[in-house]
C-alpha cells in the first residue's frame, strides 16, 4: 500500500478543533484493513500561532514541507490576537496566499449543495436541489499583484495573463463534464463591462471553452448580477462557476448560503487536473485542501465548531489528490448518515460538539469502508 504523507496545519482559532476531526477520519482510514493507502501526517505551526513560535507566518521549512508532502490539510488562521499589526501577506493570512505560491496550487475548487437537513435561509422549493461548483483562481490577480502600501496611498494590481486563464478554464470545463456535479455547464462570473484583466479573462475563457470542450455549456454572467440570481434562482448555476481570485472569494462565501453556513462548506485548491482513478503507482496531484470558513474566533475554545467542512475536505482531497473516489464517497456518505440521524451543531441548529459530530461521522463510516 502507497503511504501518502500530508502537510497538516491546524492553524488558528477553530481551524486546530476542526482539523483534528478531519485527520482522525484519515486515520481511521488508514486503519481499515480494506484503506487502497496510508497517511502520515506532518504537523507544522501556521498562520497566527507560528508568528507568536517563529516569529513569521510561515516558516521556509514549512514551505518547503508543502512542496515535498503529497498534499495539505490545513483548517484556518488569524483572529484578532494578530489583526491590525500585520495583514496581508505580512500577517497569518500571508502564510495560506504564500503556501499557495509555492505550490502553485492555482485551481480552488469550492463546491456547495443544499442539505435539508440544515438551516438553509433560503426557502425549500428555490434551494432544494441546488448543487454547483465555485472554482477560483487562485494564484493570480489582485491578490498577487504588485502592492504599494503608503499612509495615503495604496493600490493592488489586478492583472491576468492568457495562460492563466486557460489553464483555469480548463479546470472548469474538467470539473463540468466529470459527475462532481449533473450538468455540463460553466458560468463564468467577471466584470468585462468594467475590468480590462475581465475583457481578457472573458475572451479567453471563451476561446478555450469553445474551442477544446464544445460538449461544455459555456455562459458568462456579470459577477455583481450574479450575487442576485445566486439567491434568487440558486439552481440556474448548478454546473461550474468559474471566477478570478478577488470574485472567486466573495461568490464562494456567498455560496454558503445554500446549505445556510460557512461551517459545511470544503475546499480543496489543485496545481493539475484532478488525478484520475487510483492505482498504486498513481502520482498524486498536489492539492491544498481547507474548509472555505475561517477561524471564527467568535466560537474557538468552545468546542462547538462544525468539523464537517473539514472532513469533507479531507473527502476531497481522497478524490481530486489521489484518485480515491470510493473512499471520498464513503466519507460524504457517513456526513450525509449522521445528518440524517439529526446530530449538528450549533450553526446548523443542533447542540452537538465538534468531537460528538466528528465521532459519529466514523462510527458510519465504519459501517461503509
Ligand atoms: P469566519 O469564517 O471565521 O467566521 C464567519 C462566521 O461563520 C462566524 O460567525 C463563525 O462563528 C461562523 N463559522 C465559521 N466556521 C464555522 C464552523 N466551522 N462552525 C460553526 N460556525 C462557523 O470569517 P471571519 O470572521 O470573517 O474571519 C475570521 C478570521 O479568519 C480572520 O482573521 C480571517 O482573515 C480569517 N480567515 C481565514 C481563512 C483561512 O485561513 N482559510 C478563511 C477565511 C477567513
Ligand atoms: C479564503 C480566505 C483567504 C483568501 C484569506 C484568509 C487569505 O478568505 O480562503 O477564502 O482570501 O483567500
Ligand atoms: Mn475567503
Amino acid at each position: 500500500k502507497p503511504e501518502y504523507s500530508i502537510l497538516l496545519l491546524g492553524g488558528d482559532g477553530i481551524g486546530p478543533e476542526v482539523t483534528a476531526e478531519a485527520a482522525a477520519v484519515l486515520d481511521q482510514l488508514s486503519a481499515s484493513p480494506k484503506a487502497r493507502a496510508t497517511f502520515k501526517f506532518v504537523p507544522r505551526a501556521f498562520g497566527g500561532c507560528s508568528i507568536d513560535e517563529h516569529g513569521v507566518s510561515v516558516t521556509d521549512e514549512t514551505l518547503e514541507q508543502g512542496k515535498k508532502c503529497d498534499a495539505i490539510l490545513m483548517g484556518a488562521v488569524g483572529g484578532p490576537k494578530w489583526d491590525g499589526k500585520r495583514r496581508g501577506f505580512e500577517g497569518p493570512e500571508g502564510a495560506t496566499l504564500r503556501l499557495r505560491e509555492v505550490t502553485d496550487v492555482y485551481a480552488n475548487i469550492r463546491p456547495t449543495e443544499y442539505f435539508p437537513q440544515g438551516k438553509s435561509p433560503l426557502r425549500e422549493e428555490l434551494v432544494r436541489g441546488t448543487k454547483y461548483i465555485v472554482l477560483r483562481e487562485n494564484c493570480g490577480g489582485a491578490f498577487y499583484g504588485p502592492k504599494v502600501e503608503e499612509p495615503d496611498y495604496a493600490s493592488d494590481l489586478w492583472s491576468y495573463k492568457r495562460s492563466e486563464i486557460e489553464r483555469i478554464a480548463r479546470m472548469a470545463a474538467s470539473l463540468a463534464l466529470s459527475d462532481a456535479i449533473p450538468v455540463k455547464k460553466v458560468i463564468s462570473c467577471d466584470k468585462a463591462n468594467v475590468l480590462a484583466s475581465s475583457r481578457i479573462w472573458r475572451r479567453i475563457v471563451e476561446e478555450t471553452i469553445t474551442k477544446e470542450f464544445p460538449e461544455v455549456e459555456l455562459v458568462h454572467q456579470l459577477a455583481d448580477s450574479a450575487t442576485t440570481l445566486m439567491m434568487t434562482k440558486p439552481s440556474m448555476f448548478n454546473g461550474v462557476i468559474v471566477a478570478d481570485n478577488t470574485f472567486g472569494d466573495i461568490l464562494s462565501d456567498l455560496a454558503a448560503v445554500i446549505p445556510g453556513t460557512l461551517g459545511v462548506l470544503p475546499s480543496g485548491c489543485l496545481a493539475d487536473l484532478p488525478a484520475p482513478a487510483w492505482t498504486p503507482e498513481l502520482k498524486p496531484v498536489k492539492g491544498f485542501f481547507e474548509p472555505v470558513h475561517g477561524s471564527a474566533p467568535d466560537i474557538a475554545g468552545q468546542g462547538i465548531a462544525n468539523p464537517i467542512g473539514a472532513i469533507l475536505s479531507a473527502a476531497l482531497m481522497l478524490r481530486y489528490s489521489f484518485g480515491l473516489f470510493e473512499e471520498a464517497k464513503a466519507i460524504e456518505s457517513a456526513v450525509n448518515l449522521t445528518l440524517e440521524s439529526g446530530l449538528r451543531t450549533k450553526d446548523m441548529g443542533g447542540s452537538s460538539s465538534t468531537k460528538e459530530l466528528g465521532s459519529a461521522i466514523r462510527e458510519n463510516l465504519k459501517k461503509l469502508l
